[in-house]
């Protein structure tokens, strides 16, 4: 097996996994840090809003269904504070000693979510990115794609549960709200091709994870693709 430090500089470290609630990212991301670690490759798995104390803090606030009118561009400044904080306390220096950060939702959410979905502006959206991660962006994005209306039958993930049972803020956004995400989400890919890798995320899990080892094939030697 060949081992990581062989390899040549410039490997792709900041994968990030963006999709729809409901896509199906985070299982997949879970399956992807299980091969990386099999093959014996250093890597993380983090995720935004969180990943630190204080994005933990606002994470609870931004999904609190008590901000029922919370205006996008101060959810812009909530999740760009998070990810500042985020990038200099977990993601840099992780890539910095050489492990790999696969990290659930990025500032592509952010375009697509406030962007896309709740109509913040794109120069507001470049301004905030520039000066809280100076526009990093990952070197690898993997959207898991799926219509909306599929995607909000799934439901989501336990960590959406809020302690009451209830339904948090994000949530309780309507179908057009997630069509409108999706169509920003395919539009980012297209501007970006060389950093994306679509996925479609419709089919079953099993579907979805062969999807996902063809995205990876290349990092992973051992990593087997024929399914
Ligand atoms: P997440 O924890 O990924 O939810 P799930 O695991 O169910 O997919 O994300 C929480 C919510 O926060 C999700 O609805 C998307 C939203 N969000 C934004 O609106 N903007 C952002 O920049 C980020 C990172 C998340």
């Amino acid at each position: 097996m060949a081992c990581y430090f062989e390899w040549e500089m410039g490997r792709p470290l900041f994968i990030t996994f963006e999709g729809l609630d409901g896509s199906g990212k985070s299982t997949h991301l879970r399956r992807a840090r299980r091969w990386f670690v099999e093959a014996g490759m250093p890597v993380i798995e983090t995720q935004e809003p969180g990943g630190t104390p204080l994005g933990k803090a606002i994470r609870e606030v931004f999904l609190d269904p008590a901000w029922t009118s919370l205006d996008g561009t101060v959810e812009t400044l909530m999740v760009f504070a998070s990810r500042r904080q985020h990038l200099l306390e977990v993601i840099e220096p992780a890539i910095e000693s050489g492990s790999y950060v696969l990290c659930d939702r990025f500032t592509d959410s952010t375009y697509a979510y406030q962007g896309y979905g709740r109509g913040v502006s794109q120069a507001l959206l470049r301004r905030a990115d520039e000066l809280a991660t100076g526009g990093r962006t990952p070197d690898r994005t993997l959207l898991f794609d799926l219509p909306a209306e599929v995607a909000r039958r799934r439901g989501h993930s336990p960590s959406r549960q809020l302690r009451d049972g209830g339904i948090d803020r994000l949530d309780s956004e309507d179908l057009a709200f997630y069509e409108r995400v999706r169509r920003g989400y395919l539009a980012l890919a297209e501007r970006s091709p060389e950093r994306f890798f679509l996925i479609d995320s419709s089919g079953s899990l099993d579907d979805t994870e062969g999807n996902v080892r063809r995205a990876l094939a290349d990092l992973i030697p051992s990593l087997e693709t024929v399914r």
